[in-house]
């Protein structure tokens, strides 16, 4: 099958070189994708560096060109890139932007493509599906423009969407990537490990995103990494907030802003830690237990444990105790 991964990748190279030829090149292409990605802010550089492309609101617009060029349908079917039923064959993107995605070494395996309607009909991004070159729960998008600023940063910010991990680049962050939409998975926190041990979590300032953040967090505990986050004010992501300032102030925020897991998690739990009632705290010292228990290396569960003590000004011993006996039953 290693002739079709490789024709995989040249047919998904062709799609993506042509997405960009629309998006520069074609009267629809500029006046509607190109204009759409300025309005946002994103600068030519910008998108040029992320390869950013247009597909014509048409049934074939790849479809075509791809076919007189040699691709089979099959291929362009398996790639993902075109869709059939019984009695057509279709594109799959039409009239969206086009956010490649990359693996590690940099070759095209897949596409987020957002649509540019603002009512709610159809889904704001649609993507590619599960192919021989592409498992969407193994790959981080962003990761091969990010890994050389991962490695020297010796840290990761982890975003959700496509456009933060774009805007980020733009204020001057680059060791940045996302888990793109679906909940973190450990294989993507193998692959955030091979360049660095500490990632810090920069998700949406929404309920959604601070459940995925508690999630998130648990999971790269477990696969002992160091974990930070940030609270993005409510109704702000990476890219809105990221476009409201300058990037020295951007970047000023984050430091400022990043919290280890223990100070995150509590402040979102508790408004006001002296008001607490006896009861209330018990729930958060439940939730934390949740986390510390995760954590597998001894000295830095003992750290975490005396820091979230000492934060409560609750009893340290007792919320060891607990911690042990949730690691026991978990074995
Ligand atoms: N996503 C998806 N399918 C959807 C909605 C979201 O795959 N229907 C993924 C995309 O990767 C998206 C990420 O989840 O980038 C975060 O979603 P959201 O915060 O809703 O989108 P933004 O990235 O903020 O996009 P935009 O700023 O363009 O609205
Ligand atoms: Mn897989
Ligand atoms: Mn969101
Ligand atoms: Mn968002
Ligand atoms: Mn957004």
């Amino acid at each position: 099958a290693q002739n079709e991964r490789d024709s995989l990748f040249i047919a998904l190279k062709f799609a993506g070189e042509f997405f960009q030829d629309v998006l520069w090149n074609h009267s629809e292409g500029k006046s509607i994708g190109l204009s759409y990605f300025k309005e946002r802010g994103f600068s030519e550089a910008t998108i040029k560096k992320f390869d950013l492309g247009y597909s014509l609101d048409a049934w074939d617009g790849l479809m075509k060109p791809a076919l007189e060029k040699g691709y089979s349908e099959e291929i362009l079917e398996k790639a993902g890139l075109i869709l059939k039923s019984e009695n057509k064959t279709y594109d799959r993107f039409r009239g969206r932007v086009m956010f490649p995605i990359h693996n590690v070494g940099g070759k095209v395996i897949a596409f987020g493509a957002r649509t540019l309607r603002k009512d709610k009909k159809q889904p704001k991004y649609i993507n590619s599906p599960e192919t021989g070159v592409y498992h969407k729960s193994d790959i981080v998008y962003g990761i091969h423009q990010a890994r050389q600023a991962i490695r020297n940063e010796d840290l990761c910010y982890l975003v959700e969407g496509y456009t933060d991990v774009i805007s980020m680049h733009q204020s001057g962050v680059r060791n940045v990537v996302s888990s793109s939409g679906t909940s973190l998975t450990k294989e993507q926190i193998r692959l955030i490990g091979r360049y660095t041990k500490n990632i810090t979590v920069l998700y949406d300032g929404d309920a959604a995103g601070i459940k995925a953040s508690f999630r998130g967090i648990d999971l790269i505990l477990e696969h002992d990494l160091d974990v930070h986050a940030v609270v993005f004010p409510e109704g702000e992501d990476p890219d809105s907030f990221s476009r409201s300032m300058s990037s020295e102030a951007f970047q000023q925020f984050l430091k400022d802003n990043a919290q280890d897991f223990i100070r995150f998690k509590i402040g979102i739990l508790a408004n006001n830690i002296s008001e607490l009632s006896g009861e209330e705290k018990s729930e958060i010292i439940r939730q934390m237990i949740e986390s510390l228990s995760m954590i597998k290396d001894e000295v830095k569960r003992s750290e975490y444990i005396r820091s979230t003590s000492e934060i409560l000004k609750a009893n340290e011993s007792s919320i060891l105790i607990e911690v042990n006996h949730k690691i026991l039953t978990r074995l």
